[in-house]
C-alpha cells in the first residue's frame, strides 16, 4: 500500500523584513502569492485533505487565499518559533499516518522533483526523519547539521547558538523535513524553548529523535537557490524573476516563441497555445488563455482574458477580462476594458476603446471610438469617433445595433439607443430616436452654403 503522506507548511509569521503591513506569504511572485506556489506543488504529491496551512498573522487573508485549493488550516496565535508551529497543528495532524512533510509558506521555488526525492529518500530508509540539507560555501544564518564521530547526524544547532567549531561547518539546515510521522507526534512534546529567544525550535527534533534512538539522515541538494526563502523585498524581486523566466522557458519549449523573453512577464497560471509570438515587453497576467498561431504585439498587456487562435493584437494593446473568438484583430493602442465579448474576424483599432461590449463576428471599430454597454451585430462598421453615450448621469443604458449597420464618422448615440439591421446614420449625427433596419438617419442641422460670401467678407476689410 501507498504510505500516506501529509504536508504542514508554516506560514504564520509577519515577516518583519518585508516592511509590510501584509504577511509575507501573501506577497506575490510569478503572479501567485507565494503560499499559493507551495501548496500548489504540495497538491501534485498528496490530496488537499493531507495539507494543512499553519496561519497566524493575517490568518484569514491567507485563509481566503487558499480556499480555492480545499486545504486545512492550523491557527497558530503567537509565533513562538518553528516547533511551536508544529506544536499547534499536533491535535489536528497527530493522528495522520505514514510520512509528515514540513515546509516554508515563504519558499515558492522547491520543485515537484525536490519534493518527491526528500519522500522516496525517506520511504526508502529506515531513519525516522530526512532533513532537506546543502553543502554551502557560506552557510551564515542557517542551522547547520552537526554529526558524531561515525558520521551519524545528531543535531541541528542554531547560528546564534553555535561555537565556532559548529558554525564551521558547510552544511546547512533548508529548514524542510520529512519525518515518520508517529515518531514524530510522539516526542514533539519534548521541545523546550530554552534557548535566548525563548523560542520553540523544530530543529530540536533531531537531537531529541537521535536521543531516542532514531536515525536521521540529511539529503543534500545541489542547488540550494530552489529553497530559498523569502525575506525582503529584494528577494522577492529575484524570486518573480526566477519564475517567471522557469514560465517564458517552459512555454517556449512547448512550442511559443518569445521575442525577447527576459523582457516579457508571463504570470505562472497563462496558458498559450504552439507557434503563437510573443514580441517584447508583453505582460500576460492572470489566468489568461491564449490560443494557437496568435501573435501578442510589444507592450500589450493582457490580463485575464481568452483569445481563440490565430488572433492578432497590435503593440500596445491593453486587454481585460475579455474574450475574443478566432481572428480577431485588435490594436496597435485598442484598449479591451471590461468583460468584452469579440465575435470572429471582427477588427479593434488604434484609440478604440470597449467595455462590456458585444461586437458581432466580422464588424469593424477601426479608430477612435468608445463602445460601452453595446450588443453590435455582424458586419456593423463603427466610423471613427463614434461614442455611445452609455451614462446619463445616474444609469449605465444599453445600445443595440443590428447586422450590417453602417454608423457614420463622429456619431453620437445616446443609449438606450436601438438602430436596425442594415441602417445608415449620417456622420456627424446625434442620434437621440431609435433608428429602424434599413433607414437613414440623419442627427445634424442642415449644411447651409452661401455663394461669394468669403471673398465679399474679404474685399469689405480689405477696403477700410
Ligand atoms: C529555520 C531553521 C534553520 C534553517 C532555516 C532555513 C529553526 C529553529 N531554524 O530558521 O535551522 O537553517 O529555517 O531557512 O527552525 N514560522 C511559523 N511560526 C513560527 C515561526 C516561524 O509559521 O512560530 C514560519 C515562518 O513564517 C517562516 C518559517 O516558519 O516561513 C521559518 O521560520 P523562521 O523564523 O524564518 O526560521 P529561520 O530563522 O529561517
Ligand atoms: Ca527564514
Amino acid at each position: 500500500m501507498e504510505t500516506p503522506v501529509t504536508i504542514v507548511i508554516l506560514a504564520a509569521g509577519l515577516g518583519t523584513r518585508m516592511k509590510s503591513r501584509r504577511a509575507k506569504v501573501l506577497h506575490r511572485a510569478g503572479g501567485r502569492s507565494l503560499v499559493e506556489h507551495v501548496v500548489r506543488t504540495a497538491m501534485q504529491v498528496t490530496p488537499p485533505e493531507r495539507i494543512y496551512v499553519v496561519v497566524g498573522h493575517q490568518a484569514d487573508q491567507v485563509r481566503a487565499a487558499l480556499a480555492p485549493y480545499g486545504v486545512g488550516f492550523v491557527h497558530q496565535a503567537e509565533q513562538k518559533g518553528t516547533g511551536h508551529a508544529l506544536l499547534a497543528a499536533r491535535e489536528a495532524l497527530s493522528g495522520l499516518d505514514g510520512l509528515l512533510v514540513i515546509l516554508y509558506g515563504d519558499g515558492p521555488l522547491l520543485t515537484v522533483t525536490t519534493l518527491q526525492r526528500l519522500i522516496d529518500t525517506e520511504k526508502n530508509s529506515a531513519a525516522a526523519g530526512t532533513i532537506l540539507t546543502s553543502i554551502m560555501p557560506d552557510p551564515t544564518g542557517y542551522g547547520r547539521v552537526i554529526r558524531d564521530a561515525e558520521g551519524q547526524v545528531r543535531r541541528v544547532v542554531e547560528q546564534k547558538a553555535g561555537t565556532p567549531e559548529e558554525l564551521a561547518v558547510r552544511e546547512a539546515n533548508m529548514g524542510l523535513y520529512c519525518y515518520q510521522a508517529r515518531p514524530f507526534w510522539a516526542h514533539i512534546g519534548e521541545i523546550q524553548p530554552n534557548n535566548p529567544a525563548r523560542e520553540y525550535y523544530l530543529t530540536d527534533m533531531v537531537e531529541i529523535l537521535s536521543a531516542a534512538g532514531c536515525k536521521m539522515q540529511t539529503m543534500v541538494l545541489d542547488d540550494p537557490q530552489e529553497v530559498l526563502g523569502i525575506n525582503d523585498r529584494v528577494e522577492l524581486a529575484m524570486v518573480d524573476r526566477l519564475l517567471r523566466d522557469r514560465k517564458t522557458r517552459q512555454l517556449m519549449l512547448d512550442g511559443v516563441t518569445i521575442e525577447k523573453p527576459e523582457t516579457v512577464s508571463i504570470d505562472s497560471d497563462v496558458e498559450i497555445g504552439m507557434d503563437t509570438i510573443v514580441e517584447p515587453f508583453v505582460q500576460i497576467r492572470g489566468k489568461t488563455k491564449i490560443g494557437m498561431d496568435c501573435r501578442i504585439g510589444a507592450c500589450s498587456v493582457i490580463s485575464d482574458s481568452e483569445l481563440a487562435d490565430e488572433v492578432e493584437v497590435g503593440p500596445y494593446t491593453i486587454i481585460n477580462t475579455s474574450k475574443l473568438e478566432r481572428a480577431v484583430h485588435a490594436g496597435p493602442y485598442s484598449r479591451l476594458r471590461l468583460e468584452n465579448y469579440v465575435e470572429e474576424g471582427a477588427h479593434i483599432g488604434n484609440f478604440v476603446e470597449l467595455k462590456k461590449t458585444r461586437l458581432g463576428a466580422g464588424a469593424k471599430a477601426l479608430h477612435l471610438a468608445y463602445l460601452g454597454d453595446s450588443t453590435i451585430g455582424r458586419k456593423v462598421n463603427i466610423g471613427a469617433g463614434t461614442i455611445t453615450c452609455n451614462y446619463d448621469g445616474v444609469t449605465k443604458n444599453q445600445t443595440k445595433i443590428g447586422d450590417g449597420a453602417f454608423v457614420g464618422s463622429n456619431s453620437t448615440l445616446v443609449a438606450p439607443m436601438e438602430i436596425g439591421a442594415g441602417a445608415y446614420l449620417g456622420a456627424g449625427s446625434v442620434v437621440t430616436e431609435p433608428v429602424p433596419s434599413d433607414a437613414l438617419a440623419l442627427g445634424r442641422s442642415r449644411q447651409v452654403v452661401k455663394e461669394g460670401w468669403a471673398r465679399a467678407r474679404r474685399d469689405k476689410k480689405q477696403s477700410v
